[in-house]
C-alpha cells in the first residue's frame, strides 16, 4: 500500500502546557486531529469549569490561522472536587471528562486523589449525570514495583470502583500491560486509550546501548510479551481500544537530567507512527477505526466527516523541534519512518 486516507483523527488523551509551550507544540496535533481530549495537568491544574472555560479560550486563540481545531476539556479531580462542579461540569458544552490522577503518580499531579474513596460521592454524580472518567491506572506505593504499579491499580482500585460504580463511563489511559487488556475486555462500561510509544517499544528501547530519557514515560514501557497483547487488542477492531497519543512534551533540558521528567513528544508525527505499528501487524485496515470511530463512538460525539492522507514516504524525525527556552526532542527522533501525513 502507498497512500492510506482515513477520516481525520482525534487524539483522545493529550497534554498541551500553557503559554509558550502550547503555541509551540498545538500546530502539530492540528495539523492531523480535528479534537483532542485536553489533560488538565497545569500548574495549578484545570481544577473548575471556569478554569477549563478560560485554557479553552487560550488553546483557541492559539490554533494557526484559517486551521479549526476542538479542544475537549477535562477537570483534574482533587479530594475536594465538589459535586455541584460535577453537575456544572456536565451542564457545560465542552467538558468532556474528569481525569483522576493518584497524588504523586506523575507530572504535576501533586493535586491528585490520596485515596481514591475519598472520590465517591462525586463517582456516584458523575454515574448518574453519565460524566466519563478518566483513569491515570497506577499505584504510587514505592513499596510497588515500577513495572507492576498498572497491574496493582487494577487489583486493588479499579476492580472495586467499578463494582461500586457499574455503569460509571470509564476509560483507563495510556494502558501498559496484557492484564490492563484482559481486564478492558472482560468489564462493561469501560475503554482504554494507546500510545504509539508503548505500540511500537517495549521496555529493553529504554536502555539500548545506554540510558534513553525521551523513551521515559508513565507508565513505564513494559516487556515484549505487554507491547505484543497491546498492538493485538489495537488492531483487533474491537471498539474498546481507541487512539490516545498522551503526547506529553517537556524541555530537552528537564528530560536530560539527573532525575528526568515522564512524557514522551508524540503529537509532531502520531499519526505516522500509528500507521508504522498498524503495518507491522498487518493490520492498516484496522487505523481508520481505531484512530477515528471508536473514540468519539465511546464520547457519543460525531465521527469527522473531513479526511486525511499518509504516503509511504521514507523521512527522518528531526533530531529537535523549537519549544520554549530549550528544545523538544520527539519520539524516534533521528530514526527513520516510511509512512508520513501528506
Ligand atoms: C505526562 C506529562 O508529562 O504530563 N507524562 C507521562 O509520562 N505520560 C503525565 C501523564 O499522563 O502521566
Ligand atoms: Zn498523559
Amino acid at each position: 500500500m502507498q497512500e492510506l486516507t482515513i477520516t481525520r483523527p482525534d487524539d483522545w488523551h493529550l497534554h498541551l502546557r500553557d503559554g509558550a509551550a502550547l503555541k509551540a507544540v498545538l500546530p502539530h496535533t492540528v495539523r492531523q486531529f480535528a479534537r483532542a481530549i485536553i489533560m488538565p495537568n497545569l500548574k495549578p491544574p484545570v481544577r473548575t469549569v471556569a478554569d477549563a472555560a478560560a485554557y479553552r479560550d487560550r488553546i483557541l486563540t492559539a490554533v494557526p490561522a484559517g486551521q479549526s481545531f476542538e479542544p475537549l476539556m477535562t477537570l483534574y479531580l482533587t479530594d475536594n472536587t465538589s459535586a455541584e462542579e460535577i453537575v456544572a461540569a456536565k451542564a457545560s458544552p465542552f467538558v468532556t471528562a474528569v481525569k483522576y490522577y493518584p497524588a504523586g503518580a506523575t507530572t504535576n499531579s501533586d493535586f491528585g486523589v490520596t485515596d481514591m474513596s475519598n472520590c465517591d460521592r462525586v463517582f456516584d454524580v458523575m454515574q448518574q449525570v453519565d460524566l466519563p472518567l478518566l483513569l491515570h491506572g497506577e499505584v504510587t506505593d514505592p513499596a510497588v514495583d515500577v513495572f507492576d504499579r498498572e497491574k496493582a491499580f487494577i487489583e486493588k482500585h479499579l476492580i472495586p470502583l467499578k463494582q461500586r460504580f457499574p455503569n460509571l463511563r470509564v476509560v483507563l489511559e495510556h494502558i501498559t500491560t496484557t492484564e490492563a487488556v484482559e481486564f478492558v475486555l472482560a468489564t462493561p462500561q469501560i475503554a482504554a486509550t494507546i500510545t504509539p510509544q508503548h505500540l511500537l517499544f517495549s521496555r529493553n528501547i529504554l536502555f539500548k546501548g545506554g540510558i534513553r530519557p525521551h523513551f521515559y514515560c508513565l507508565p513505564i514501557l513494559k516487556r515484549e510479551r505487554h507491547r505484543q497483547a497491546l498492538l493485538q487488542a489495537a488492531t483487533s477492531g474491537n471498539p474498546k481500544f481507541f487512539l490516545g497519543t498522551d503526547s506529553a512534551p517537556h524541555p530537552r533540558d528537564s528530560k536530560e537530567s539527573d532525575c528526568g521528567c515522564a512524557g514522551c513528544y508524540s503529537a509532531l508525527h502520531a499519526m505516522a507512527l500509528y500507521a508504522e505499528a498498524f503495518e507491522s501487524a498487518d493490520a492498516l485496515d484496522k487505523l481508520e477505526a481505531f484512530a477515528s470511530f471508536y473514540g468519539p463512538d465511546f464520547y457519543q460525539l460525531p465521527r469527522n466527516t473531513e479526511q486525511i492522507t499518509l504516503t509511504k514516504t521514507t523521512w527522518r524525525v528531526p533530531d529537535e523541534v523549537p519549544f520554549v527556552e530549550a528544545g523538544l526532542v520527539p519520539l524516534w527522533a533521528g530514526q527513520e519512518l516510511t509512512w508520513q501525513l501528506a
